[in-house]
Order: structure tokens, then C-alpha cells, then sequence
């Protein structure tokens, strides 16, 4: 969703701000802008400049005259909530004298509130943003510096934030403020960035400072300090970002999603290593912060995550069940969140999430929080809000996934289960011998993804066929069902092709009625002790006419077309099954002419309820 970028040293900032705006695009947005400082040194105010329009960066590029130097700037990609996607609309967004440009990412919750007590005493808005409203407060606020005008008016506001401030009687200084809306410093050489992500930055710098919630900062082209919002200096150390800034270039290949897909071995390969005792048949999870004695007294185990990410949930909590018999679930946290569930004390609460700033799940962590659970993530972005949030937890490292459609960071994150899983059964009944087992499995997935993915020349001649249809459905059965739910989302996603995910054994009380010879179905085989049961599913569908494409591991004689995967260990098998679906997904779409890593309507992260 929205994004932000900000620039202070030497070098001319424009070129800077919408290098870092193009980086943040894989988010989703709807329009751009960006304001730059002119002139002005200490003590002597500059003028502020801008741009935005409706659009992407590009035509924003054509929006920036030739001589938009500066040496400090802040530039905003936006996502609509408050107000329509238009160039009015676009952050920056400055007060009537043009002395104030803020960029904000968030929801500000008691802005019709602030908007009227403000219109009341004379000020006139001239776009229909919550934004506007903290311009206003900040050109109004009395403090002497820019850091106390900002912490005056962020006294009224209630709800989201992560905001930049350039102003120009300010010219050597950007302030930065968080609550609940990432903001990150990167340090460069007499030279400083801000963003709301580090993948804006890391072609500078890969030292960086993430803020904490209620944090601020001021960045000068030599320094920054941090403090809260109340004024008191807070103490934040550099970390280096793990990945170089080429893990966010396409690499060669034709879109990101291409990419994440190809990069899946190496990323199995990395939430692997270090990770395995061979000794004891169990795996170190440095991050958990449970000791065994706390984690035999977990008696549930609820899993929370929105979209994909509670896709691997649901099979995490399959994983976690057969491996360590505690009774596991998963629910989509966005739901969790409104229902005013029953906190157990003795439930371990697991959140999921790729970019760790889905406001759902991180509402409902809090919520958990404020309830005294414990909770832990199981998350892709290091240093993330739901990361820090949570009492400790599993980090996935898939790397970074750009394209909005997950691939690589599911598959990751359903292997960090199969670990979890491993660990919480061999702190209680696994056998050293099954422990052996699955971490032989866990060895074995890196080549056998490998192989799945040699087979795309065949998957793509698939797509086509099936690309006509207008709807598709998708069964499969316990340990498949989720892998189903996971390759509809993809297919609906990336292709816009109406796809319905529902259980093999449900198909009988209801969606048989659908099957004819336009309505294709992908059925999941496993050959595991349900097999002859799936298999009975083909023949109904086969009775009816029904086209069938079957992942399974060997030839299903019933079915139209079978991709063959290699066979795991049972409980391991999801990881594998979804892997040729994806492919399937990207084909369909590349068939289609899609927008495949950014299609309509979605963004990335969804930072806002
Ligand atoms: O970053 P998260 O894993 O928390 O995101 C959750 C969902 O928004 C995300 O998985 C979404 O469903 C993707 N578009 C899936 O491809």
C-alpha cells in the first residue's frame, strides 16, 4: 500500500526520490508525488516544490520539471482510503503558505473530527485526505522547533502513522514519526534516507535504524537522533539489512513472480540451514522464546494469518497436530480479530504473515497482547511490526518477495511449520525415529522442488488449455485441502479466472452440481492413506463429463491430465503439491495478458483494516 521515501545530503534529491518510488511500487498505489527543499542553509529558510499526479511513477517523472534541484525531499506513493485517487489527493500535501509538506502512510481514525474543530476556526482543505488535516496542525503548532510542532500535533491525533516533514524554514532537516506504520532511517556517507521500506533503500545503504512505535526522528544529512514523541532521546543501533539491493531486481526474469517462483529451492535451502540437530532428530529455533517445560504446557495451538499467509497456517496447524498431537487450527485473523474470541492462557497463538505489517493480523497480535497470550510470529520481513510485536518466533527467510501474488514466502513459510512441528513433537511424544524421518524430508525438498519446476514447459502447455475457463474448481482432501484454498487464491489472483477451492469429501453435499465439461477441476492426489478416496472423487467428476488436472504423484488414469510431483513424507507432501499450481497460476495469467505482479485491485501489504 503507501509508501514513502525521503532523501537529505549532497546529492540532487528528485532522481533519488523517484528511484526510491519506483522500488516501492510492487506495494500497489494509485498516485505519487513528491516535494523537494530549495535554497535555504541553517538558520536561512528555502521554498518548497512539487509534483504529484494520479498514475504511476512514471508519469509523475514527466509531472518533475527540469529544475527540480534540492538537496532534501519526501516523496509518497498513495493508496486511496480517505478521498478518490486524483493529483489533489496525491501526498505531499502542504499547508496554504507552503511552508509544510508531510507524506503519511496510516489512517488517521478522528480526522472528520480534527477537519470540522479546523474548518470551524477558518481553515480551508483543499483535498479530501486525513493527511491534510496533520499539515494544518503542524503549520498551526507553536513550538520553536520543527520537532516540537510536529509532537504538538500529533497530540491530536488518533490512529495510524508513519509520516516525513519537510519544512522550509527548516531546510536542514527532515522529522519522521511512527505509530503503526513502518518507518525506517537508512545511513549513508554524509548523507541520510527515510522510508517505510527498506527495499526503497538498499541500493544506498544497507545500514539501517527501524523506528519503534511512538518513536520520531531527525535526520540531517550528517546525523540523526531518535527519540519518543514526548521528547525523551531513545538509543536505536544501525542493523544491516540482510539481502543486497540486486535480491530486489527481476534477475532476468520477465516479472517477479516468475522470479520467486524459480527461487524457491535456495529459498527452502535458507530457512533450512542451521536450523537442524541431527542428534536429538529435532530442530534449534533460536528466535521461540519457549523452553521446553512451556512449550509441553501448550494445550492448543491457534494459528492467525490473512490470505496466503493463513493458508500455511492451515497446514502448519495440520503439520503441528500430526507431528506434536496438539490440537491445532488456523483462522483468517481478520475474522479473529472482530469476534471477541476466548483467550486461553494455555493456547500458543501463532501469527503469520510475509510482509509482518498486515493490519489485521498485527490487530489481532495486540489484541491477543492486551489479553496476556503469548504470541508468536512466523514472518518473512526481519525487524517487521508483527515481528517486534510478538514474544518471539520463526523467521522464514524467503528473501524479499516483490510481486504481489506470494509464492516463494508460502513455501517457506509452510516448511518454518514443518520445523516448528518438529520441534514441539520431539519436546513431547515424536519418536528420534519419525524425527529422523521428517527431517530426511525436510533434506530432500530443495532437489524436489527443483524438479517440479523443470517441468514448467509442460505446465505452460497446461495453462493454455485450461486458460478458456471461466471458473475452475480445485479439491482435495485433509492434508490437500489447503494446498486447494492456496492454488485458487493464486489462480483468481494473477488471472482473474473465478476459481472455487473446496474439500474432495464435500463434493457430494454440494458442488458436484457444477461439474460439466466447462468447469475444469484441479484435484490433489496424494498417495497417502486417502488416496482410494480421492481417487473415488476423479470417477465422480469423470461420471459428469467433468475435465480433470491432477497433481499427484503418479499418472491418474480417471483424471484428463496429471502433473506428477515427487513424493515426501505425508506430512510433508503440501509443501511440494502447491509448488506446480503456482506455475500453473502464472501461465494461465501470462496466457491472459495480466498485470501478473501487480494485478488489479491488490497491493502488497495491506496496512489498513
Ligand atoms: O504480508 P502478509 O502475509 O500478512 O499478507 C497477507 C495477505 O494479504 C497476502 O497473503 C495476500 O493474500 C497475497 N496477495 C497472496 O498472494
Amino acid at each position: 500500500m503507501c509508501g514513502i521515501v525521503g532523501y537529505i545530503g549532497k546529492r540532487d534529491t528528485a532522481p533519488l526520490l523517484l528511484e526510491g518510488l519506483q522500488r516501492l511500487e510492487y506495494r500497489g498505489y494509485d498516485s505519487a508525488g513528491i516535494a523537494i527543499q530549495t535554497g535555504g542553509a541553517a538558520g536561512k529558510p528555502g521554498a518548497l516544490k512539487t509534483a504529484k499526479t494520479k498514475g504511476r511513477v512514471r508519469d509523475l517523472e514527466e509531472r518533475v520539471p527540469k529544475r527540480f534541484s534540492g538537496t532534501a525531499g519526501i516523496a509518497h506513493t498513495r493508496w486511496a482510503t480517505h478521498g478518490a485517487p486524483n493529483d489533489v489527493n496525491a501526498h505531499p500535501h502542504l499547508d496554504p503558505a507552503e511552508k509544510v509538506a508531510v507524506v503519511h502512510n496510516g489512517i488517521i481514525d478522528n480526522a472528520a473530527e480534527l477537519r470540522a474543530k479546523l474548518s470551524a476556526d477558518g481553515v480551508a482543505f483543499v483535498s479530501e485526505t486525513d493527511t491534510e488535516v496533520l499539515v494544518h496542525l503542524i503549520a498551526a503548532a507553536q513550538a520553536e522547533s520543527l520537532e516540537g510542532r510536529v509532537q504538538e500535533a500529533l497530540r491530536h491525533i488518533e490512529g495510524t502513522y508513519g509520516i516525513a516533514v519537510l519544512h522550509a524554514d527548516f531546510p536542514e532537516r527532515i522529522v519522521v514519526a511512527r505509530n503503526g506504520s513502518p518507518v525506517v532511517l537508512g545511513i549513508g556517507e554524509n548523507e541520510m534516507f527515510v522510508a517505510s521500506d527498506v527495499a526503497a533503500l538498499v541500493s544506498h545503504t544497507r545500514q539501517v535504524v527501524t523506528l519503534d512505535d511512538g518513536e520520531m526522528a531527525t535526520i540531517k544529512a550528517g546525523d540523526y537522533r531518535t527519540y519518543t514523541t514526548e521528547g525523551s532521546r531513545t538509543s536505536s543501533s544501525p542493523e544491516t539489512v540482510e539481502y543486497a539491493a540486486e535480491s530486489y531486481d527481476l534477475g532476468g526474469h520477465e516479472t517477479y513472480m516468475h522470479k520467486e517462483i524459480a527461487e524457491q529451492a535456495d529459498a527452502v535451502d535458507r530457512v533450512l540451514a542451521g536450523r537442524i540437530d541431527d542428534r536429538f532428530a529435532t530442530v534449534h529455533l533460536g528466535g521461540l522464546n519457549l523452553d521446553p517445560r512451556e512449550a509441553r504446557a501448550v494445550r492448543r495451538v491457534k494459528i492467525l494469518g490473512c490470505g496466503t499467509s493463513y493458508h500455511a497456517g492451515l497446514i502448519g496447524a495440520q503439520m503441528i497436530e500430526e507431528l506434536a498431537r496438539i490440537p491445532a487450527d488456523a483462522e483468517p485473523a481478520s475474522e479473529f480479530r472482530y469476534r471477541n474470541a476466548v483467550v486461553d492462557p494455555d493456547t500458543l497463538y501463532i501469527a503469520v504473515s510475509q510482509s509482518g505489517e498486515t493490519y489485521d493480523a498485527l490487530a489481532a497480535v495486540q489484541e491477543l497482547k492486551r489479553k496476556g497470550a503469548r504470541v508468536l510470529g512466523v514472518i518473512n520481513v526481519v525487524g517487521s511490526a508483527i515481528a517486534r510485536e510478538a514474544d518471539g518466533g520463526v523467521y522464514v527467510h524467503a528473501g524479499p518477495e516483490v510481486c504481489v501474488v506470494s509464492t516463494k514466502c508460502f513455501t517457506n513459510t509452510v516448511v518454518a511449520f514443518g520445523l516448528l512441528a518438529l520441534h514441539l513433537g520431539r519436546t513431547r511424544d515424536l519418536s528420534v525415529k519419525d524425527g529422523k524421518r521428517i527431517i530426511e524430508g525436510l533434506r530432500r525438498l530443495p532437489a524436489q522442488i527443483a524438479e517440479i519446476l523443470k517441468q514448467e514447459p509442460e505446465i505452460e502447455k497446461l495453462a493454455k488449455k485450461y486458460a478458456d475457463a471461466r471458473s475452475m474448481l480445485f479439491i482435495g482432501r485433509v492434508r490437500g485441502y489447503p494446498v486447494a484454498l492456496e492454488a485458487s487464491l493464486k489462480l483468481k489472483e494473477v488471472s482473474y479466472i473465478h476459481a472455487e477451492a473446496y474439500p474432495a469429501s464435500e463434493l457430494k453435499h454440494g458442488p458436484l452440481a457444477l461439474i460439466e465439461p466447462a468447469m475444469p477441476t484441479v484435484a490433489i492426489v496424494p498417495e497417502d492413506d486417502l488416496l482410494e478416496k480421492n481417487r473415488a472423487a476423479l470417477e465422480e467428476i469423470k461420471a459428469r463429463s467433468g475435465r480433470i488436472l491432477a497433481v499427484a504423484h503418479q499418472e491418474q488414469e480417471k483424471a484428463d491430465h496429471t502433473i506428477v510431483v515427487p513424493k515426501n513424507e505425508d506430512e510433508l507432501d503440501p509443501i511440494l503439491m502447491g509448488i506446480p499450481l503456482q506455475l500453473l497460476a502464472y501461465h494461465t495469467a501470462l496466457a491472459l495478458g495480466r498485470d501478473i505482479d501487480k494485478p488489479r485491485n491488490l497491493a502488497k501489504s495491506v496496512t489498513v483494516e
